[in-house]
């Protein structure tokens, strides 16, 4: 049977090259291998504060950009989290398995937490969320970037808890991180990752920038001592940073680009970067437009959200059993 892959991206403002490179990207090339689940998680989205009327077009945005990068409706499921009560549910449940220690320790959480002035419950329990949208649909395989391991690790550990506690309920699922690109990073500080909330904009590359602002951004890129184009993550790790976006966009071995700008500075290896980037986003951005305001859209995430419903209900109607609940 072919492996189950799911994942989830927050519909919280606009998605950068790191969500595409990272995440995204490979999500469209799973398909070709495996049953796979795509969700816009709208209640993660609203662990911190958001407008609605920004909320909604943002869901829309999201959904309308997953279709652009290449997720085929008529192979995947892709759906609106809120739109499966079953998230809610089962995420309830496992807030009642997961202890209060092991959310404590997310770092995504330290993080997030001491950004802010109000920490909502939600946020704090965040993972739990996240661990029922994997299990409901008995995921074999979570695609995400290297931020997310942790919050897999855990899953894994409530997986197990439920399993050994209640019987065999949920399939224990893998992390997929890939090898190049699960982390990119910032083009104004390579040692931060690259993210839509950084409070500089040329810090990240939006998946909606148009080609002149993307090959300003890269421009202004960081670069290191020397003028060497070679990839070295410990000496010179913004150019390991460009490598990588470079490698991944143009779909060129780093070894290949290494070798092409030998000898050359940085100067022709940006402005070549900065046309790779362009020719990736530009076809993405043509297909967006077309979709983002169209009838088809809706009908696409309607028609996901009664897929979705049909898988996760199996396993909401087994866990329920397995906990007592009466029928
Ligand atoms: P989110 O919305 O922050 O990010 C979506 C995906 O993009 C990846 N990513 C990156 N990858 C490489 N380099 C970067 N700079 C970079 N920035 C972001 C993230 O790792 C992620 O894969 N909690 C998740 C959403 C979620 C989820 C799930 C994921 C909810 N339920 C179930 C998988 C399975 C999040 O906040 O991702």
């Amino acid at each position: 049977m072919a492996k189950r892959v799911l994942s989830g991206i927050q519909p919280s403002g606009t998605l950068t090259l790191g969500n595409y490179l990272g995440a995204m990207k490979h999500f469209v090339a799973l398909q070709d291998e495996a049953d796979c689940v795509f969700c816009v998680v709208d209640l993660h989205a609203i662990t911190v504060p958001q407008d609605p009327a920004e909320l909604r077009q943002n869901t829309l945005n999201l959904a309308a950009l997953y279709l652009a990068a290449g997720i085929d409706p008529t192979r995947s499921t892709l759906f609106v989290q809120s739109h499966v009560p079953a998230h809610a549910e089962l995420g309830w449940i496992l807030q009642c398995v997961v202890h209060y220690g092991e959310l404590g320790r997310m770092t995504q959480f330290k993080d997030k937490a001491s950004q802010r002035d109000v920490v909502t419950a939600g946020l704090f329990t965040y993972p739990a969320l996240m661990a029922a949208d994997i299990l409901l649909y008995q995921a074999d395989l979570v695609p995400v970037g290297e931020d997310q391991k942790q919050h897999l690790e855990l899953t894994r550990d409530i997986a197990e808890r439920f399993n050994q506690r209640y019987g065999e309920t949920f399939v224990i699922p893998e992390v997929y991180i890939p090898e190049v690109g699960g982390r990119i990073m910032s083009l104004e500080d390579p040692t931060k990752k690259m993210s839509k909330s950084d409070a500089s904009q040329g810090a990240f590359i939006s998946m909606l920038d148009n080609p002149d602002v993307i090959r300003k951004k890269i421009s202004r890129a960081v670069t290191d001592s020397g003028r060497e184009v070679r990839f070295d993550k410990e000496n010179k790790a913004a150019i390991s940073n460009l490598l990588t976006i470079y490698s991944l966009c143009a779909g060129v071995p780093i070894a290949e680009l290494e070798a092409r700008y030998e000898g050359q500075g940085y100067g022709p290896f940006k402005k070549d970067l900065a046309e790779a980037v362009v020719a990736a986003l530009e076809p993405i951005q043509v297909r967006y437009r077309e979709l983002v305001g169209s009838s088809e859209l809706r009908n696409i995430l309607r028609e996901g959200a009664e897929k979705a419903a049909a898988k996760a209900e199996v396993t909401l109607q087994k866990v329920k059993e397995r906990l007592g609940f009466l029928r």
